[in-house]
């Protein structure tokens, strides 16, 4: 499949909302691809652990006695204050205050204010017995030009939130990057530059030096997978360009980046565990062909080996870099000793999921499941177990945590001021059930972090799709439990379903 090709599909998949064509149910697909797990995850301790078997006669699903329950943001999609503290600008400020880039020309110049409320979002935190919250680092807060000496301020900020978590008991998870590079960066060629993965390597080692105390767990980069498709491929996220060649060069940059920031970690004599976050797609066959069979192949190296064997294998995966050709921008672009450094030892990996993709013969894709009001999210549970299972199989029982998992619903405040979102509840359980089998078949899931902690800017789609257990009033910016929020807590409190 040409780039070209693959840039019109992308396009299409992201744009199209039509369900077409039927499809085989998705455990025969998924096997058919070569993605389900047997009974129990090859290299695992299949005991059954009677700890998690619940209690039978009430049919609950307990889950380990320490697990992670959480939810999680991002800087720019919640913190607002885009022109305190000297904060520096961000690509998404930029795009997002281009005309017809985003719904509604919204912009994260306010967002749900947590800058200034963050306090007050710690209590939810607390209210809500959440044991872990996955936050991020607005990288242009503590260089505003993405490079040179470190602005105090903005150290500051995340060192009171990290403060504020330990004093409510909850474990902070940080973020280096979720998408908001420094436009100075951007300026300077952005992920197409190579020095911008050695910027983020020096912008690691400040943030580990200043918060590393206080931080268990780190990730890398969130989702490079969508910076690439997003970004580059389809343009419909900042910095909005469509240009394939240049795409997957940026994706070898961002894993460079990601390998540089392990590095940093280490070399900075901190105790944290670091990994990548990764947005997995469960990938399987739309039909029974041959045809359809390949072509989910390499779908699903584009959308997961890319990513994940580059980290775990120390290598790419050769039909993608096959499909890439090598006179491409990114096979030209790795050199000697790259692949050491995205390969650098991790101590987790961070999965995210939303959906699985069905691929044709043709290399297009189909939909089989209801979507959401996110017309790229089919509503698919078993994709969760599928994905878990699958990267415990490939790459061994390194530890797992899901940073993003969640459901965007049509939220209306009621008079009586209650938030009725039955659709988060009902998604919530299911995936919450296809986890714990998952772990009950031998995944090392530590955590669970629901996608989001708070309503905020969706990018492209502003604050059109409403994605939090919290509602927030935007013009007062007053916070309300929806009804999923309190249906979360007992099942925190219940450590089940
Ligand atoms: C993920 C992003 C996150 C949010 C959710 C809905 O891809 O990482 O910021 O937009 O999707």
């Amino acid at each position: 499949m040409s780039l070209l090709t693959r840039r019109r599909l992308l396009r299409r998949a992201a744009l199209s909302a039509t369900a077409t064509g039927a499809v085989r149910t998705g455990l025969a697909g998924a096997a058919a691809a070569g993605t389900v797990a047997s009974a129990a995850v090859a290299g695992c301790d299949d005991t059954p652990d009677p700890a998690l078997e619940g209690d039978a006669s009430s049919g609950a699903l307990r889950f380990p006695p320490d697990f992670g329950w959480g939810a999680a943001t991002s800087a720019y999609q919640i913190e607002g204050a885009a022109k305190e503290d000297g904060r520096g600008e961000s690509v998404w400020d930029t795009f997002s205050r281009t005309p017809g880039q985003t719904r509604n020309g919204d912009t994260g110049d306010v967002a749900a204010d947590h800058y200034h409320r963050y306090a007050e979002d710690l209590d939810l935190m607390r209210d809500l017995g959440l044991r872990s919250y996955r936050f991020s680092i607005s990288w242009s807060r503590i260089q505003a030009d993405g490079s040179g000496r470190p602005n105090q301020r903005g150290l500051d900020f995340y060192r009171r939130l990290v403060d504020g978590l330990h004093e409510r008991g909850i474990a902070p998870m940080a973020t280096l990057f979720h998408w908001d590079l420094p436009q100075a960066l951007q300026d300077a060629g952005g992920w197409e530059n190579r020095d911008t993965a050695e910027r983020f390597g020096a912008y690691a080692d400040i943030v580990f030096r200043a918060l590393g105390d206080r931080v268990p767990a780190w990730l890398t980069i969130n989702e490079p997978k969508t910076v690439v498709q997003n970004g580059y491929l389809s343009g419909h996220h900042a910095p909005g360009r469509q240009d394939p060649a240049a795409a997957y060069l940026v994706a070898h940059h961002l894993q460079l980046a990601h390998g540089l920031a392990v590095r940093a970690l280490r070399a900075a004599g901190v105790e944290g565990r670091i990994g990548p976050a990764l947005n997995l797609h469960p990938c399987y066959p739309a039909d029974d062909t041959a045809e359809a069979a390949a072509a989910t192949r390499l779908y699903d190296g584009y959308e997961n080996r890319l990513y994940l064997d580059s980290v775990f294998t120390g290598a790419y995966p050769q039909d993608v870099l096959a499909d890439l050709r090598a006179d491409s921008r990114m096979v030209r672009g790795i050199r000697d000793g790259d692949l050491a450094v995205i390969a650098s030892p991790v101590d987790l990996l961070a999965v995210q999921y939303y959906t699985p993709i069905y691929v044709t013969g043709q290399g297009t894709t189909v939909r089989k499941w209801p979507t959401s009001e996110a017309e790229w999210q089919q509503i698919y549970p078993e994709g969760m177990y599928d994905i878990l299972t699958r990267v415990t199989r490939d790459y061994g029982p390194i530890p797992l945590t899901i940073t993003e998992n969640g459901l965007p619903c049509p939220d209306t405040l009621a008079p009586d001021g209650t938030v009725d979102d039955t659709a988060r509840i009902d998604f919530l359980r299911d995936h919450f059930a296809a986890a714990h089998r998952a772990i009950r078949d031998g995944v090392p899931l530590e955590s669970y972090h629901v996608w989001s902690l708070l309503d905020n800017f969706e990018w492209a789609e502003g604050y059109d799709q409403r994605w939090g257990l919290v509602y927030v009033d935007y013009p007062t910016q007053r916070r309300v439990l929806k009804r999923s929020a309190h249906w979360y807590r007992t099942v925190i409190r219940n450590n089940g379903l």
